[in-house]
């Protein structure tokens, strides 16, 4: 039996390691894409889902986003659901831009990289965000799992995971296909019990063998906006 070498040389045209903006701590030192049309009706239809969610949970009160950015979506939740206490987490020129702008909620200046130090962070969230955030970092493991004890069985956790349709940096990837994130969630805790679309759309490229519970009208939606609650059966 021969053994078949793989040549590892194209990997850098795959994804760059200059590229690793997780390890990037001016990321947001420019930011001007907040300031795009498309960005602002992107983070109002969002704030759109997140209503949705709190009328459906009406106990919600703490929230928790990871990977804000500035923090934008955060302002158009608030702006209706005042009674909100919302902790945002992201790098220095993001909470420098919320400051700035003298944004409502607490935002905490975390490296979320490899690790998650939740001090100073409360015990437990009624909700937790994540919008085109998992697939950036080192470690999602260490991010979900710490997610899930920041949780309890009546706690939503909001992913809004991006189409690989759409070509955005996904460190690992295959991870965030539609049928390994649910599972890679499962394994660490959570069910996923709901999905909203997204207004922009794909290119489309046919449907691959790691989505097979992807509904077909969602299949060219540029994000996934997926809602977890913990499992029932998950006791590690
Ligand atoms: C694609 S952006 C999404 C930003 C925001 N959620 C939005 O939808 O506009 C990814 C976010 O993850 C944050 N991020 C990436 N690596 C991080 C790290 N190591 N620690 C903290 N935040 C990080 C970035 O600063 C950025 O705000």
């Amino acid at each position: 039996m021969g053994l078949f070498r793989i040549k590892h040389t194209n990997f850098e045209e795959i994804f760059s390691f200059k590229d690793l903006d997780t390890l990037d701590e001016e990321e947001w030192k420019i930011f001007d894409r907040l300031n795009e049309e498309s960005w602002k009706q992107r983070y109002q239809y969002e704030k759109t889902i997140v209503d949705s969610i709190i009328v459906d949970n009406p106990h919600i009160k703490n929230v928790l986003e990871l990977g804000s950015g500035p923090g934008v979506l955060s302002q158009y939740i608030l702006k209706d659901n005042r009674n909100l206490n919302y902790h945002l987490v992201d790098k220095p020129f993001a909470k420098k831009y919320f400051d700035e702008h003298n944004f409502n909620g607490t935002f905490f200046v975390k490296d979320l990289s490899n690790s998650f130090d939740t001090s100073g962070l409360m015990d437990c969230y009624d909700l937790i965000i994540t919008n085109d955030f998992l697939e950036h970092v080192l470690n999602p493991h260490i991010i979900v799992k710490t997610i899930y004890e920041l949780t309890n069985k009546n706690s939503v956790y909001l992913i809004s995971n991006p189409n690989w349709r759409m070509a955005h940096q996904f460190l690992y990837r295959g991870l965030f296909d539609f049928d390994n994130l649910l599972y890679f969630l499962y394994v660490h805790g959570f069910e996923c019990v709901g999905l909203y679309g997204s207004q922009l759309k794909t290119p489309n490229y046919p449907r691959v063998s790691s989505e097979t519970l992807l509904p077909e009208e969602h299949l060219y939606d540029w994000n996934h906006y997926l809602v977890f609650k913990h499992r029932e059966d998950f006791n590690v």
